[in-house]
């Protein structure tokens, strides 16, 4: 069995109530059940996290690997900012998806950088929570394929 963390950057667990007309209603709880569902079906175990802190999210990236197999990440604004995630997840080897529900390319132009983009295997944006269960499916995809 495949054992897939997703990881959720700062203020993700506001879903549901933040920018409702950028990120849509849908609350982080559901993003996560629906993922923990489409896992069962694709064979593969899905555990999430969600943290405000990026050296939480540094650490959890640097213990993944003794676990799991991948990582499905929204780094959310740290996508934008963090070279110490790049890094961790440069450390680890572990094939990551981006995904993000708003469409950073058309959005604020320094939404449009993401350091984590040419460290992951692929990058999905701008379906809302579909993003994740794209992402999902991409993630176990590769892995079941050895790609
Ligand atoms: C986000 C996009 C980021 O630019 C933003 O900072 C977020 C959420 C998304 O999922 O659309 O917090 O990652």
């Amino acid at each position: 069995m495949i054992h897939i963390l997703v990881l959720h950057g700062p203020n993700l667990n506001l879903l549901g109530s933040r920018e409702p007309t950028i990120y849509g209603t849908t609350t982080l709880e559901e993003i996560n059940s629906t993922l923990m569902t489409l896992g069962k079906e694709l064979g593969a175990s899905v555990e999430a996290r969600q943290s405000n802190v990026e050296g939480e999210l540094v650490t959890w990236i640097q213990d993944a690997p003794s676990q799991f197999q991948g990582l499905l990440f929204n780094p959310a604004a740290y996508t934008h900012t963090s070279i110490a995630l790049r890094d961790a997840i440069i450390a680890v080897e572990l094939p990551l998806v981006e995904v993000h529900l708003s469409n950073i390319h058309r959005r604020e132009s320094f939404r449009r950088r993401s350091y984590l983009a040419s460290v992951a295997l692929g990058q999905i944006s701008g379906f809302g929570p579909q993003s994740y269960v794209l992402g999902l499916r991409a993630l176990v995809h590769a892995l079941q394929n050895n790609s």
